[in-house]
């Protein structure tokens, strides 16, 4: 419980590398989740240095032509500002790691009921592994954020990635260099409700 509620978003980070071993660590954390059917539909692509730079270029073009040439999620585009404080985050981290739905489609293309079923429990699972690797970094003295705002630039990532996998969102990783209190939670009574 103390890692559970220790942890917070971390949204400034240590100018120090984080070890490689580290990394593998906490995701080997996210391995140990529960998944449907045991699908385990999850990839972790982790950028540092020169790639994470590289990488983070191709989601600035994508940011850009959303807010200046062709949107692609017309009805987000008030998250546009979050999205590029979200990016500058992402370039002052020492780790950004991509996560991929290795069993999911583009969310631009539509799905039958069934299908959007079996990506919901995908989405899911991905969601149980991404927690246990916040909670294992915690554990470990790392800072996380947990990032969906990659969406704006799902076709530019996408592609550079060169995969058809579908891009789930990312989670920056670092030493933190900031701490916080926990934002306001809902309470109990509000989000519990016992029939019996
Ligand atoms: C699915 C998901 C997507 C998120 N995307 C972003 C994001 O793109 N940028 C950001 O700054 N924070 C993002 N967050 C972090 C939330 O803002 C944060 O978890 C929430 O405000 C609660 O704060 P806490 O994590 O410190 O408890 C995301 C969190 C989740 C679970």
């Amino acid at each position: 419980m103390d890692i559970i509620n220790e942890r917070r978003s971390i949204r400034k980070y240590r100018d120090k590398p984080v070890e490689k071993q580290l990394i593998a660590d906490i995701i080997d954390a996210g391995r140990a989740a529960p998944s449907a059917k045991n699908r385990q539909p999850w990839k972790y692509i982790v950028f540092g240095g020169k790639a994470k730079e590289e990488m983070l270029g191709v989601m600035a073009d994508g940011l850009s032509r959303e807010e200046n040439i062709s949107a692609s999620l017309p009805e987000s585009k008030a998250g546009l500002p979050d999205a590029r404080n979200t990016l500058r985050i992402m370039r002052e981290a020492p780790v950004i790691i991509l996560v991929l739905n290795t069993n999911g489609t583009s969310p631009f293309i539509p799905l039958s009921a069934d299908d959007r079923i079996t990506e919901i429990c995908d989405t899911l699972s991905i969601g149980a592994s991404i927690q246990n690797i916040l909670l294992k970094a915690q554990e470990c003295g790392l800072g996380t954020l947990w990032i969906a705002n990659t969406c704006f630039a799902y076709k530019e990532l996408t592609e550079y990635l060169d995969t058809e996998s579908q891009l789930v969102g990312a989670i920056a990783v670092g030493y933190p260099d900031e701490s916080s209190v926990q934002r306001p939670r809902r309470p109990l009574d509000e989000i519990m409700e016992f029939r019996f």
